[in-house]
């Protein structure tokens, strides 16, 4: 199979995105980027990072972090343990490698939060080791490069693809002798996937791939890739609700230490089963909307109320007691991106949303 490393650099250096994390080659700074990266989308996840490594421009700047400030920043990016791990992890780095990033493989994926992808991603960008990094993008590629009908959501998929991606690497490099050829290759197919070979209507006319790209010379782009299970998606029904507004307060709670949102604050909520939830009425609160919130495995579907006591019923919290704060101070304490929403669907106020 023909190596695409060399047509694929020479896109990357002519059509490659302008991308902050590509400005540096310090690991610590890529290892946020590639955490942030990990569940949210570029457009979203570039502010994120500005905001992050201006507060926290170093490991040791990270480790000295309060947890409340770290939580602050990654407000609104879901998937909390991610900053939790990367607490944990900096402060690792700090007291155990002298503030040094590993940059062996195995001494990576030591570290808490940091599995095969982040190590690849962060040893080839970081410190040039000779390997592929494998996301849903790189998967589409090369699927459709190799024509390859194997669900790529299977382990034995996954190895094969990784042991192309770094046999081509180890090719290219003594071909071309660029040290830094690994990060650049990795970071040309992401974008490749994201920019050409896009899960719809890929352009193959403008493709760098196209003259060796199986599936484009058989017909079959539009089949792959190919998945061998569906995602099991289950829904939740959850009132929130907003009491005490009038008087300028709202009530809140930080959550417990486990679970979703561990650690966060919220408004008080309830689950409810889908009958309950379908009622029009709730005596003693006005309905003030509805939407769906969407989780990789989840849909909740979120009715807020509006009303001056506390709900009955109200489940027993791990965390803290029910406070009652003023508006002006919410943007003090980090929230889950779904009641982020409903503050801007139904308080309106964006200066909640700024960190510090
Ligand atoms: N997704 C994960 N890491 C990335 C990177 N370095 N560039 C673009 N997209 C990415």
């Amino acid at each position: 199979m023909a190596n695409p490393s060399i047509p694929l650099l020479h896109w990357f250096a002519r059509e490659g995105r302008d991308l902050p994390w590509r400005h540096t080659r310090d690991p610590y700074k890529i290892w946020i980027s590639e955490v942030i990266l990990q569940q949210t989308r570029i457009d979203q996840g570039k502010a994120y990072y500005e905001r992050f490594v201006a507060r926290f421009p170093t490991v040791q700047a990270l480790a000295d972090a309060d947890t409340d400030t770290l939580m602050k920043y990654w407000e609104g990016l879901g998937y909390y343990s991610r900053a939790r791990n990367l607490h944990h992890t900096a402060k690792v780095i700090a007291s155990e490698h002298g503030g040094q990033f590993p940059g062996d493989y195995q001494e990576l994926l030591k570290l808490k939060g940091i599995g095969p992808y982040t190590a690849r991603a962060v040893g080839s960008m970081a410190f040039d080791n000779v390997t592929g990094v494998l996301d849903g993008n790189v998967f589409r590629v090369l699927s459709r490069y190799l024509d390859d009908f194997s669900p790529i959501d299977l382990p034995a998929t996954r190895h094969q693809f990784q042991a192309a991606l770094d046999r081509w690497l180890v090719e290219a490099v003594a071909e071309t002798a660029d040290k830094q050829l690994p990060g650049k290759f990795n970071q040309g197919m992401m974008d490749l996937g994201a920019m050409v070979c896009t899960p719809r209507n890929p352009d193959c006319e403008i493709c760098p791939l196209s003259q060796d790209c199986l599936a484009r010379q058989r017909g079959t782009v539009a089949s792959l890739p190919v998945k061998s299970k569906k995602l099991l998606r289950k829904t939740v029904w959850q009132h929130f609700y907003i009491i005490g507004v009038k008087e300028g307060f709202l009530h809140v709670r930080r959550r417990g230490p486990t679970g979703l949102w561990a650690n966060l604050w919220e408004i008080p909520n309830i689950e409810v089963n889908e009958q309950v939830w379908n009622r029009a009425d709730l005596d003693g609160f006005h309905l003030l909307g509805a939407f769906k919130h969407v989780f990789t495995h989840l849909d909740m579907m979120i009715k807020v109320y509006e009303g001056d006591a506390l709900p009955v019923g109200l489940p027993a919290s791990e965390g803290s007691q029910m406070v009652r704060i003023s508006l002006a101070d919410i943007g003090q304490l980090a929230f889950s991106r779904a009641v982020l929403k409903i503050f801007e669907q139904y308080l309106k106020q964006n200066s909640y949303f700024q960190v510090e």
